[in-house]
């Protein structure tokens, strides 16, 4: 059994990685900010400990009894690299006299490839982030360097599970008939994961110490928006009508993270697959829970 924290743990995908460590035997404690949070995680059987991110010298102490440390967190905020660089040197200054490296698996994403066209984004690819998240390319490369820990930096595609994740907007114009937002053009490519099988790659990882560097978490290489939008909607009985919104009008409304939705991109796993043997059980969102 390993102990692991995870940070984020009441989120979309920790949530998820959460009850697929315990599910496989692994010990689990949290970062909870309230009462509220503690009873999400007690029904996963993780274990909560109060603290925010923004006070890590109340909680970090808790880092030196773990094997590993899942970084799922984040706060949206503008000051959010900063936030997340706070936390990294916090858990690397409780590490003291350690000897061994500790486990580190830490959280990018497919926005960090910028728009790719027609290529596909491994994991050899140059980043090119979408600058409000530019923060997360130097984190991730202030963890890889550092001698303190033994770094995986998972990079999921965009994500959905049978309640939506990316696809919720889609699936709740789908079940009223309202038209759906497209962000950018209905061609925009998004490459896919579901929740359940970035999960298990989370896993893997924290179960694999020995793997390090980045790792592409996406089981479609990218799929485009107008035709996600439409089959859901085809579903559940409606044809379905697209309010497109430009990049600047989507960045308006919604902050400059919208700006990460609008890309067109293609990303693959090769490292993953080929290492730790993943094999999404989810290899199409078309035969994915959310069409049952
Ligand atoms: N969702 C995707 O499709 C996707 C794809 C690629 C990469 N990512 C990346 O994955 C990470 C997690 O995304 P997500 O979709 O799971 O986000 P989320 O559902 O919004 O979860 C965010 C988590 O961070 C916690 N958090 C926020 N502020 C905090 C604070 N001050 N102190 C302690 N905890 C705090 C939240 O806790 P509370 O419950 O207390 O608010 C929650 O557990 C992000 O870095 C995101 O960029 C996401």
């Amino acid at each position: 059994m390993t102990q692991v924290l995870v940070l984020g743990a009441t989120g979309f995908i920790g949530s998820a990685v959460a009850r697929e460590l315990t599910a496989h035997g692994h010990h689990v404690t949290a970062l909870s900010r309230s009462v509220m949070s503690d009873e999400k995680l007690e029904p996963l059987g993780v274990e909560p400990i109060r603290g925010d991110l923004r006070n890590h010298e109340n909680w970090c102490a808790a880092v030196r009894g773990c094997d590993a440390i899942v970084q799922a967190a984040a706060t949206f905020s503008d000051d959010m690299g900063d936030v997340d660089a706070g936390v990294l040197s916090a858990i690397e200054g409780v590490l003291g006299d350690r000897s061994e490296r500790l486990r580190m698996v830490y959280t990018g994403g497919c926005w960090l490839y910028g728009a790719t066209g027609d290529d596909i984004a491994d994991e050899s690819s140059p980043f090119n982030p979408i600058p409000s998240f530019a923060w997360m390319v130097r984190n991730a490369r202030m963890l890889l360097e550092s001698e303190r820990f033994s770094t995986a930096v998972i990079h999921p595609a965009m994500v959905y599970d049978r309640d939506g994740g990316v696809f919720e907007d889609y699936l709740e114009a789908a079940k009223t008939g309202r038209p759906v937002e497209i962000w950018g053009t209905p061609d925009t490519r998004w490459p896919l994961v579901h929740r359940d099988d970035l999960a298990c790659a989370y896993r893997l990882l924290v179960e694999t110490p020995e793997a390090v560097g980045h790792f592409n978490a996406s089981a479609e290489t990218g799929v485009r928006t107008g035709e996600i939008a439409s089959g859901i909607a085809r579903h559940f009985g409606h044809e379905c009508e697209f309010e497109i919104l430009s990049v600047e009008e989507v960045v308006d409304k919604y902050g400059d993270w919208g700006e990460g939705p609008t890309l067109d991109q293609q990303m693959s796993s090769n490292r993953l697959p080929g290492e730790l043997n993943w094999r999404p059980k989810y290899e199409s969102y078309k035969e994915s829970d959310i069409f049952q």
